[in-house]
């Protein structure tokens, strides 16, 4: 190819960079959930090896600055157990009010059964013992599988309307872009968020790492969410609200809004915009399917091994489980 050639492809080049990915990306929930307990270990292994692209999970900072893996900033008595076993009456303490050696005193390996947590997930099976990980625990585990590509969407959990909840959006997001940098998993990442405060930092610091911008109704009606932007000055559309608030990027720029309000028009109208599409968190059989057809670039479910018989049913290609790979 000459240089004449080169210069004629490279606006073909930028369209198809700043195109929709081809693959589907199959993401699983806090580790896949409906199976197995949330953003523990051992979900995550089990995700893997049923075949999963990309594990989705929450991160928060401790009292001592380290990044472990909670969708709660307090724990949680749906589903925590003390040292001695029992169940946490009320809310527990912060995750930022205790050091990692005190957190990991506590089991997060089942439902309380009579919980509404349980009931909606009858089907997880309880893993006792196991603890919220640290973030470098996962890193650990994800590269040792063998024969995988696995991709981690990581949720950052601060919440611009309860800023004394957790550490400041600035600390989580510098201690979390830390452990990426010191892992080297950059290439294998994506950073999440509702409060897209956090996400300019991403850009800011980290312009190599993918940013997914989350939403529902609730944070797009609310500026303290979207870093200041009003949905109202963007014509009321989310994806270009989005747009907006990504600015120029290395790396697709991905909008991830709740599925319940989504129409096949905003799709349309975001991948016009060069956003990739991933909706949340879509668990029954027919949501996935009407969101495949809308074309949706993956789809973020606590049930991946629902998921895979969609995929699978209409000739998707499928990721490969760690099992199949022994
Ligand atoms: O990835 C988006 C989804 O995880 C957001 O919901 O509350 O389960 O973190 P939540
Ligand atoms: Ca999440």
């Amino acid at each position: 190819m000459t240089p004449r050639h080169l210069r004629l492809a490279a606006p073909l080049v930028a369209l198809l960079l700043n195109a929709p990915a081809l693959a589907f990306d199959l993401q699983a929930h806090r580790g896949g959930r409906g199976l197995a307990p949330e953003n523990t270990l051992a979900a995550f292994a089990q995700a893997a090896a049923l075949g999963v692209d990309t594990l989705e999970l929450d991160v928060g900072l401790t009292a001592d600055g380290v990044v472990v893996i909670s969708h709660d900033t307090s724990l949680n008595p749906d589903h925590t157990r003390d040292a001695q076993g029992q169940w946490l009456s009320a809310k527990g303490p912060k995750i930022r009010s205790l050091t990692l050696e005190q957190l990991q005193r506590y089991d997060v390996g089942r439902l309380r059964p009579e919980s509404d947590y349980g009931k909606q997930f009858a089907r997880q099976k309880p893993v006792d013992g196991q603890r919220i990980p640290t973030l470098t625990a996962l890193f650990d585990q994800v590269r040792a599988l063998p024969g995988t590509a696995l991709h981690l969407n990581i949720e950052i959990k601060v919440d611009p309307t309860l800023p004394d909840e957790t550490a400041s959006p600035e600390a989580v997001t510098d201690a979390l872009l830390a452990e990426i940098e010191r892992a080297g998993m950059a290439g294998r990442v994506t950073i999440q968020s509702f409060d897209w405060r956090t996400l300019a930092r991403v850009a800011q610091r980290a312009p190599d790492i993918q940013r997914a911008y989350l939403s529902s109704a609730r944070t797009l009606a609310d500026s303290r969410w979207t870093a200041g932007l009003a949905l109202a000055s963007h014509g009321g559309s989310p994806a270009q609200l989005v747009k907006a608030a990504a600015g120029p990027s290395k790396k697709a720029v991905i909008w991830s809004p709740s599925f319940g309000p989504l129409t096949q028009a905003q799709v349309q109208e975001a991948h016009t915009l060069g956003l990739l599409v991933l909706p949340w968190t879509v668990n029954t059989r027919a949501d996935m399917a009407r969101l495949i057809d809308w074309g949706v670039d993956g789809i973020i479910t606590d049930y991946p091994d629902l998921l895979r018989d969609v995929l699978r049913e209409r000739g998707m290609p499928l990721p490969t489980g760690t099992e199949a790979v022994r």
